[in-house]
């Protein structure tokens, strides 16, 4: 995932193409189904969903919202591996795509990446295209619930005046990154977490800010989700400042960067060194930050939270 400036609420560059200019396509509105380069979105610099479902005429195909999980192969789910296998066209970011074994894409009749273009675009592309008769995947890593496409899938289709039945679609979930990166770190996620995306893409600052003072207060273990890019150095500041408002600087931190990825990295560290983190290559776009709660501890260098169980029982 880039660490670009322009990157956005998945991590991607921001869309300056439109879905279908970047690589061939066999979708096609009112029947075309040739390679133009007019399906989808429009060649417009803009990302807005043009086609409708009366410009098609085929009977839909199926569309499947499909998480690759973390990044290794052995961390996707065999339903994921299903789902690609069956897929007749798999659409997605190409760092996304080049996720996934050769393997499990061999039977797809074309595969759709793009580097460049957002996620709009895109997920209109994997909508049209399955609109179009082809049975459709769009992937993303992790789960597709999560800071995701599976509902921007939903919405395109809704405003295209087609339903989500008719396309038979289907969400097939992936391993978060809250998850793969608690795994690396020991446990830290047993008692009640929840995540904050500190992407001011689409959420605007001031609502993060003051929805990480509402879960910090509350005590919950925290996954930092985006947690940095160059252009938003300042929203992990302010994050850390609003932790360790909450928080003893003590607090048990994990940071684990690009978990079952070839440049994985994890380290444990404390809240009151956090912000020291995030001029360094361990925290950026492919980071996760798990903030501990007030009993998270250290144990043999993995982090505990407990969940309660000392206090009904003796071990
Ligand atoms: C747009 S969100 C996508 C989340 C994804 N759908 C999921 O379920 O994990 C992108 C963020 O997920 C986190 N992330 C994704 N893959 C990761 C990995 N392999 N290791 C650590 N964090 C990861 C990072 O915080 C990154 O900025």
């Amino acid at each position: 995932m880039s660490t670009d400036d322009t990157t956005t609420e998945t991590g991607e560059s921001a869309s300056n193409c439109g879905a279908a200019t970047t690589s061939e396509s066999a979708c096609g509105a009112s029947g075309s189904s040739d390679s133009s380069p007019s399906c989808g979105a429009s060649e417009s610099t803009e990302e807005r969903v043009g086609s409708t479902v009366d410009d098609f005429d085929a009977d839909p195909g199926k569309l499947t919202a499909v998480g690759l999980g973390p990044g290794e192969p052995e961390g996707m789910t065999e339903r994921a591996t299903a789902a690609l296998g069956d897929a007749e066209h798999i659409v997605g970011y190409t760092t996304y795509i080049d996720l996934i074994p050769d393997d499990v894409t061999d039977d797809a009749e074309e595969i759709y990446d793009t580097p460049m273009c957002g996620e709009v675009s895109r997920t209109e592309e994997a909508v049209d295209r399955a609109l179009a008769g082809n049975d459709v995947a769009i992937v993303g890593s992790g789960d597709p619930n999560v800071y995701a496409l599976a509902g921007l899938a939903l919405e395109i289709v809704e405003s295209k005046g087609a339903t989500a039945s008719a396309l038979d679609f289907e969400v097939v979930p992936g391993v978060p990154a809250a998850q793969s990166c608690g795994a690396r770190l020991g446990a830290p996620l047993v008692n009640d977490s929840v995540s904050v995306s500190l992407s001011d893409h689409l959420t605007p600052m001031p609502e993060i800010e003051s929805r990480l003072h509402a879960v910090a207060g509350e005590g919950f273990t925290i996954a930092i989700y985006n947690p940095w890019s160059r252009k938003r150095r300042e929203n992990f500041r302010k994050a850390c400042e609003i932790l360790l408002a909450h928080r003893d600087e003590d607090t048990p931190v994990g940071i684990v960067h690009g978990a079952s990825r070839d440049d994985e990295e994890v380290e444990i560290t404390t809240l009151g060194e956090l912000e020291s983190y995030g001029e360094t290559d361990l925290v950026d776009m492919t980071t996760t930050v798990v903030v501990g709660n007030e009993d998270t501890y250290v144990f043999d260098g993995r982090m505990v939270t407990p969940r309660g169980y000392e206090t009904k029982y003796d071990y």
